[in-house]
């Protein structure tokens, strides 16, 4: 059994945040964010609006495209490491979405890699039997976990959603052609956004208490803390290689590609890696200007862009790859 995308579909939210309207915030200009990273933009969710909503219209789009009734998708699977709920937010857009007949819905956290990882996992489970439609959601809202005051990082991330739709087919139609995929614990003190108590024993009262020794029941997350000179190191060494490999297994080589689709983090990363895999210029999707680094939704958004825009056609040969927290990163060769 094979499986193929059949429909692609991104939603942004509506507040735009410039450059110069971060230079009103942090110690930052235009310039410096233009010239290091590629960013002129970014969209944010407001404090009312909805990560889920969000997910939710992606994801109606790409069923739209393909032409598939919500009732006939059997698996959703939510890539985010933001989710409105601590259980997991997918089974709320299977409930919004209409879907019938039992679907499957959960989460996958995988922070900037969660799509490509969401994409392989419903390429399995479309491959073992038993699921025919699967819905890939990346969805993020990184704004929400972002040290406003951190002119490092606030520059570099926006929200956003981006869905695709695989479906099973004859494997002579097979459109994952290979895929590779790694991660390294060992990296995790270069990004991350660790759970914290918000609240001291003296403030909740337990105070030598035998509630005193057990957890609070006020945790969350502390903003994201990130070593940007390492995480770009890591991104330029590994994404390469890892492309490579997934090409060796699909049998092709670099000039087989039509489209390479990266983790949209930085435009100098981007470069990079097109500059050492020798892929033109003009076989490189970037929309990043746009709208900063989406984490698992970048991947799912750049696609949509290329394809609605008549960039990428129907049977093209794109090579795409995630990489962020954990660390994780990795690849697949995928037809359009
Ligand atoms: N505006 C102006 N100056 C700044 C800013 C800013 N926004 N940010 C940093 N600087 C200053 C620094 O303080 C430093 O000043 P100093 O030389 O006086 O000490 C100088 O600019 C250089 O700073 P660097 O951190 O060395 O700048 P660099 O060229 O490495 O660019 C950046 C920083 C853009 C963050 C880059 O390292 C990067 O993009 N790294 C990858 C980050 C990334 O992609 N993270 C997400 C991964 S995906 C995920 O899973 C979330």
């Amino acid at each position: 059994k094979g499986c193929k995308l059949v429909g692609c579909g991104s939603a942004i939210p509506s507040i735009q945040i410039s450059n110069d309207n971060l230079s009103e915030i942090v110690d930052t200009s235009d310039e410096w964010i233009s010239v290091r990273t590629g960013i002129k933009n970014r969209s944010i969710l407001s404090r009312q609006d909805s990560l889920t909503a969000l997910a939710t219209e992606a994801a109606q789009k790409a069923l739209q495209m393909a032409e598939v009734e919500p009732n006939d998708v059997d698996l959703v699977l939510l890539c985010t490491s933001t989710p409105e709920d601590l259980f997991g937010s997918a089974p709320q857009i299977q409930k919004a979405l209409g879907c019938g007949n039992n679907p499957l819905a959960y989460d996958i956290t995988a922070a900037c890699s969660g799509f490509l990882l969401g994409l392989v996992s419903a390429a399995c489970y479309i491959r073992g039997g038993g699921f025919n439609n699967v819905l890939v959601i990346g969805a993020d809202a990184l704004s929400r976990y972002v040290d406003w005051k951190d002119r490092g990082s606030c520059i570099l991330f926006g929200d956003a959603a981006g869905a695709v739709l695989l479906q099973s087919c004859d494997s002579e139609e097979d459109g994952l052609f290979a895929f590779d995929m790694h991660s390294d614990g060992e990296g995790q003190r270069h990004l991350k956004a660790s759970m914290k108590e918000d609240k001291t024993d003296s403030e909740l009262g337990t105070n030598g208490s035998l509630l005193g020794l057990l957890p609070k029941g006020s945790s969350s997350y502390s903003c994201i803390e990130m070593n940007g000179k390492e995480v770009f190191r890591f991104a330029v060494r590994v994404v390469p290689h890892s492309i490579e490999l997934a090409l060796e297994k699909a049998g092709l080589a670099v000039s087989d590609i039509d489209w390479l689709v990266l983790h949209q983090a930085n435009q100098r990363i981007i470069d990079a890696v097109a500059t050492r895999l020798e892929v033109p210029q003009e076989r490189v999707i970037s929309n990043l200007a746009n709208y900063g680094n989406t984490s698992a939704a970048s991947i799912p958004l750049a696609l949509d862009e290329a394809v609605r825009s008549g960039k990428v056609r129907a049977g093209d040969t794109i090579a795409t790859a995630g990489f962020g927290a954990g660390l994780t990163w990795g690849s697949a060769i995928v037809r359009w």
